[in-house]
């Protein structure tokens, strides 16, 4: 199922920084149902560009345990499509085509009371991040820490609205600003510096490139479990004009005739249709895995590969190290050998406790199998040596 748009309204705009703005978007009464959303989702727009159209994602700035309206963060991009056109021409009053809110990166509603939360923004990264915060403050009693890097003071987004949360939750809220411009690019011991209960904690990221990875290979080296790591990658699908011929003939590939989905704690056989994508086959057998743009950028579909090869026709919501350690996108993967191919929708992106429940239940379950099995040698043993 392609993604839906429906028209919205640009009811204010804010501009934030020199680089950025913010626009209130004002939904159909009609529509309110579908535009309820969570701290930390975004929204698919569909522009016209030359003659074809372009989208791009913008995540919510906007809580809605607050009940504030929706509202996005457009930081420019240098030689950027639309985060330059968004800046210079949306003005109140107009229109614009918007995707229903989607995305996983949101706070778990299972550790939502408890466990402390650190959220680490770079840039305009901290537009998600922000949603996050104020939601965990309004709805939760957890103690959170927030890193917000930038080039330098000027940079800085919604820096009042961080400061009265700041001045209004002192018992429980910690505000580190970095600047680059006063000091260098951030270091992993500014980041280590922070931490504390890296067991239980829960790690939300989004910002640059660079500094997502350094954020995620200095908690890796602190030793936090990757279930626990929440990341959004603020990536452009690639638009029609500039789409790369994919190289591989994906008729060619060989391919089994069914594949295996772990999906809500459980294994799920899926036929394999040729020239459908990984998702599309899911779907079709009536399974519905986390999705969103089913282009590639958003990363709602990323599932682990455990057994088996795939091929993707384009990955920009992936870094080289999720690709390094097995993670593919649904939404672009077809299998890439005959062999069994086995891929883990829970584990990966959506690190929740459910989903890191249902892995403890996918390994009880794969103990009760391997019991079961033992159970049934041992009885034919005994029988053999009873005859
Ligand atoms: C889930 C999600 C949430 C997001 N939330 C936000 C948000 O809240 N705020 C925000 O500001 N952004 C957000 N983004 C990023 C946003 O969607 C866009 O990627 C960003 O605004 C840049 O888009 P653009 O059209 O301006 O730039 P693009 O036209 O996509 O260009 C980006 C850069 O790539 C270069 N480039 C790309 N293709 C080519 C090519 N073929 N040849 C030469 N150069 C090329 C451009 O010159 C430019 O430097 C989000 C992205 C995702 C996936
Ligand atoms: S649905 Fe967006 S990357 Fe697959």
């Amino acid at each position: 199922m392609s993604v839906q748009f429906h028209e919205l309204t640009v009811s204010a705009v804010i501009r934030e920084t020199a680089e950025c703005s913010s626009f209130e978007l004002s939904v159909p009464a009609e529509l309110h149902e579908k535009y309820q959303y969570k701290a930390g989702q975004h929204l698919t727009f569909e522009l016209p560009w030359e003659d074809f159209k372009i989208t791009r994602c913008y995540s919510l700035s906007s809580c809605a345990d607050l009940g504030e309206p929706l509202k996005i963060g457009v930081k420019r991009v240098e030689g950027g499509r639309i985060s330059n056109w968004l800046n210079d021409n949306l003005k109140v009053g107009a229109s614009i085509m918007a995707s229903v809110p989607e995305g996983r990166f949101v706070l778990d509603p299972e550790t939502r009371s408890s466990a402390p939360l650190f959220l680490f923004a770079g840039g305009s990264g901290v537009t998600p991040i922000i949603a996050l915060l104020k939601s965990a403050l309004a709805i939760t009693k957890r103690s959170v820490t927030l890193l917000y890097a930038n080039q330098d003071r000027d940079s800085v987004i919604y820096g009042d609205e961080i400061d009265r949360l700041a001045a209004e939750h002192s018992d429980r809220l910690i505000v580190r600003h970095h600047f680059d411009a006063e000091g260098g690019y951030l270091s992993p011991a500014e980041v280590r510096a922070l931490l504390h209960d890296t067991d239980t904690a829960e790690f939300y990221v989004c910002g640059p490139e660079p500094f997502m990875e350094l954020i995620e290979s200095t908690l890796a080296e602190a030793g936090v479990h990757e279930e626990l790591i929440y990341i959004e990658r603020f990536v452009s699908p690639a638009d029609s004009d500039r789409v790369e011929v994919d190289a591989i003939d994906v008729a060619s590939l060989e391919a089994p005739e069914t594949f295996s989905l772990w999906l809500d704690g459980r294994s799920r056989t899926v036929p394999y249709v040729s020239g459908k994508t990984l998702l599309q086959c899911a779907q079709d057998a009536g399974l519905q895995p986390a999705h969103s743009c089913e282009s590639g950028y958003c990363g709602s579909c990323m599932a682990n590969v455990k057994t088996g090869k795939v091929h993707m026709r384009t990955h920009e919501a992936l870094s080289k190290r999720d690709i390094a350690r097995g993670v593919a996108l649904l939404c672009q993967s077809v299998p890439a050998s005959s062999e069994p191919l086995e891929l883990d929708s829970d584990s990966t992106s959506f690190r929740t406790a459910s989903a890191v429940k249902s892995s403890y239940s996918k390994r009880a379950s794969q103990l009760a199998a391997v019991a079961a099995f033992a159970f049934m040698v041992a009885g034919t043993l005994v029988l053999r040596l009873v005859h």
